[in-house]
């Protein structure tokens, strides 16, 4: 059975004062929602207060990237070791950064071995254009940046792994591909092709969100889905009452 996992990608959105309250008032709310993992992913110059904030709470935290390097003449980024104590996951490969900082496949890779090889847990982004999905292209390249993705991480890591699907054509934008569509991508460009790559096991055990304009009114069929262990959400996360919403619907569908 695979716990679902509700993350809130806060983007460049709240400084760490607007986070503090904000964690102050989502966490009456959210604490008592068990069976659910439950995550916030604020920017870096707000982690020490929301980490702080969070303490001892079953509410975790996540960076939305992190450096592939352990230290060095690399300004303006943030490394896994200077993460550790603030964050258990960090987000890498989100679409964002590899639309406006170059990300590869590669470098994805390397930033999700750094994050493992310092404790951290990496959730793990892929998704196809607009373009690619219009073309019928997307289970071939997602099933591709996957493979190129988890390039020698080991099968002991997987468990410390996520991976979101997020369409880029459906991230802020208000569309989704259907729940279907959605399941069909998440199983067998992501789940068959982990199950080719470390077997079957691990493939079922794997954690695989879906990402891309989630909201109150859409997250229950999402989450009705049988391959998919949760979301990735933007915008919805950024209100206290949506993101509460969506973690109870998640809990009620994979209860
Ligand atoms: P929205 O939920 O705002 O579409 O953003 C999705 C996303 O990019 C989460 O990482």
């Amino acid at each position: 059975m695979r716990v679902p996992i509700v993350a809130g990608n806060w983007k460049m959105y709240k400084s760490a004062q607007e986070a503090a309250d904000f964690i102050t008032a989502l966490l009456p709310k959210l604490t008592p929602l068990e069976g659910v993992e439950r995550v916030v992913c604020p920017a870096y110059i707000a982690l020490p207060a929301v980490s702080t904030a969070l303490q001892g709470t079953p509410i975790k935290v996540g960076a939305q990237n992190v450096h592939w390097k352990t230290e060095g003449a690399f300004t303006s980024d943030v490394s896994a070791p200077m993460l550790k104590g603030l964050v258990e996951y960090v987000i890498v490969g989100h679409s964002e950064v590899r639309q406006y900082h170059g990300d590869t496949d590669a470098r994805v890779n390397e930033r999700a071995k750094a994050a493992l090889a310092h404790g951290l847990k990496p959730i793990i982004a892929v998704g196809e254009t607009v373009d690619t999905y219009r073309a019928g292209g997307t289970e071939a390249y997602v099933g591709a940046q996957i493979r190129a993705c988890f390039e020698g991480i080991p099968q002991e890591a997987l468990a410390n792994i996520v991976v979101a699907y997020e369409p880029i054509w459906a991230i802020g934008t208000g569309l989704t591909p259907t729940v279907e569509e959605a399941n069909t991508i998440i199983k067998k460009a992501i789940r068959d092709v982990l199950a080719e790559l470390y077997g079957a096991d691990a493939a079922q055990q794997m954690r695989i969100q879906y990402g891309g304009s989630v909201k109150p009114d859409n997250m229950k069929a999402f989450m009705q889905q049988p391959d998919i262990d949760g979301a990735l959400v933007g915008g919805a996360s950024l209100k206290v009452d949506d993101f509460v919403t969506l973690v109870t619907l998640a809990q009620e569908a994979k209860r």
